[in-house]
């Protein structure tokens, strides 16, 4: 990784249209995990944005009857209210269109134009081209003489281009993927590069002449940037590749790539190749996780298939709506979105689960104690409470650190379940009404408000309105942004004397 930052970043979108949950599903996976390695103590730089240039753009402006500056100029910001609403705290939003991303796109095509080696080349093209993706697709990769992501016809198109010599470095991206495992992930999709690669690899072309809306070629001016030449290079203009080399060097490479699977040749196969020829080091990582389904389908604008964000949140508020998405679906498989598996996992692990078990525990403070927190007392009582808070806390570092996602969740919420029997098995509610067990009661509201703290801290990252809401409940001094793993997830630090308040539930039930 770059040496002191943990880098992290999704693909920069198409503002041809405002967000779908498809598209909010990876910034929602990048911005739990850029928050988990913050709360780490980290330096984290979490980079998002949006891919403003190509036809597809260009057209989309045209039929508005706008120019295409305008456009992307009028999407930008609705991407970013969309972002707003999820609680996606990026550190970077990069816009293809801005000074500092051309610099770097013509510096990395000079890099490359230069290297000597003459990895780019004038040639002649002719293929069948999907505008939707940007991309030439050979007759036999067609689904019904269709684009296969889609679905929707291509377009033949001939073209005097410049080509990438891709071809040329078939061995060396073997090389690295076989001297680095985890280049990309998940396994499945590490075999699907590694056998593209195999099956040989052809030159691309970098460069368009039937549309202006591009970044000019350094060399050439009549040519404008391939779409995805421009796109890629987004990850090093935001570390600072070709104006700010001193933070380059400190950013560059990116620990890990967010992607979903449909992109993943261009970033497991053009990317590194392009770096590789720039005399730039590949990324870290490259993870590629699955699609949002509709009836079996990607969930997309195109196929209407596509619901926004807010269309939920409204239902079931942001912090429901990033844990559904992180805990139902196994991160790097596909998963269907439904109205009812929300309400289920929303009224099972939130209003019963981690609500109620915060709403039993700050009125019985309340009512016992004045919701002072009291002095921990009788050792014993907290059972096995501190043991299983460790072991949970470890495993789900592993599994962040893995990006098993769900995973992660679900070994948070253990606690949650076995804090929820822990009160059923010790019964404060009655040992409330016997003056003699006054230091058992203690105890038992001791181990049962400190296991809330800590659980406030660990869905931090995942759920951050509801856990500064919890943190505010628990009225502890110390903000909760000053927390850091591991140490805050030691047992034992609510000072006793802390003075509580029950709020208003954390998560209401909902109807289905
Ligand atoms: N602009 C390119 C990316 C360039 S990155 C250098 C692009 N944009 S996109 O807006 O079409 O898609 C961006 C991301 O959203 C992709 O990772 C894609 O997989 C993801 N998703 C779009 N629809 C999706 C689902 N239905 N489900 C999950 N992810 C989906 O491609």
């Amino acid at each position: 990784m770059g040496q002191d930052v943990f880098y992290i970043t999704t693909p920069i979108y198409y503002p041809n249209d405002v967000p779908h949950i498809g598209h909010a599903y990876t910034s929602v996976a990048a911005d739990f995990l850029a928050r988990y390695h913050r709360l780490r103590g980290e330096e984290v730089l979490f980079l998002t944005g949006t891919d403003e240039h190509g036809l597809n753009i260009q057209r989309r402006a045209e039929a508005a009857g706008i120019d295409p500056q305008a456009w992307v100029d009028e999407m930008a910001p609705r991407w970013k209210e969309v972002w707003a609403g999820l609680d996606i705290a990026y550190d970077d939003y990069i816009r293809t269109t801005e000074p500092r991303h051309e610099k770097a796109v013509q510096r990395l095509l000079t890099a490359v134009h230069e290297n000597g080696r003459d990895d780019i080349y004038l040639g002649t093209y002719e293929g069948l081209y999907c505008v939707s993706c940007e991309a030439y697709y050979t007759e036999d990769e067609l689904v019904d003489g269709m684009c296969p992501i889609h679905g929707r016809p291509v377009e033949r198109m001939v073209e005097e281009n410049y080509f990438f010599r891709l071809s040329a470095y078939a061995d060396r991206l073997l090389e690295h993927y076989e001297t680095h495992p985890k280049a990309v992930q998940p396994e499945t999709r590490r075999n699907e590069v590694l056998s593209l690669i195999r099956g040989g690899l052809q030159d691309f072309s970098i460069s368009r002449t039937n549309f202006r809306w591009g970044i000019p070629l350094p060399w050439d001016p009549n040519h404008v940037c391939y779409v995805w030449f421009d796109a890629l290079t987004n990850y090093i203009t935001a570390a600072g590749y070709g104006t700010d080399e001193e933070r380059f060097a400190r950013v560059w490479p990116a620990d890990v790539h967010l992607i979903g699977k449909d992109i993943l040749r261009f970033h497991a196969v053009y990317w590194p190749a392009m770096l590789m020829a720039g005399g730039v080091e590949p990324p870290d990582q490259v993870w590629a996780h699955g699609f949002l389904t509709v009836g079996g389908q990607k969930m997309s604008k195109t196929n209407a298939t596509g619901i926004h964000p807010f269309e939920l949140t409204e239902h079931f508020g942001v912090d429901s709506y990033r844990y559904y998405f992180m805990r139902e679906i196994q991160f790097g498989q596909d998963g269907s979105f439904s109205w009812e598996s929300m309400v289920d996992r929303h009224n099972a692990d939130l209003a019963n689960g981690l609500g109620n078990l915060a709403s039993r525990i700050l009125a019985m403070l309340g009512s016992s104690f004045d919701g002072v927190v009291p002095e921990p007392g009788a050792e014993g009582v907290e059972d096995d409470l501190p043991a299983l808070i460790a072991d949970v806390a470890r495993r789900y570092d592993e599994h962040m650190s893995e990006l098993a996602l769900s995973q992660g969740l679900a070994a948070v919420w253990e606690v949650v379940g076995r804090a929820n029997g822990y009160l059923v098995e010790r019964q404060p509610w009655n040992v409330a009404k016997d003056e003699a067990r006054r230091g058992e009661l203690a105890a038992i509201l001791y181990a049962s408000a400190e296991t809330l703290r800590i659980l406030a801290i660990l869905i931090g990252p995942i759920m951050p309105g509801a856990a500064q809401r919890l943190w505010e409940q628990l009225g502890i001094e110390q903000p909760l942004e000053a927390q850091r793993l591991p140490s805050a997830a030691a047992w034992g630090g609510l000072p006793p004397g802390t003075k509580t308040a029950k709020g208003d539930a954390l998560f209401p039930r909902l109807d289905s």
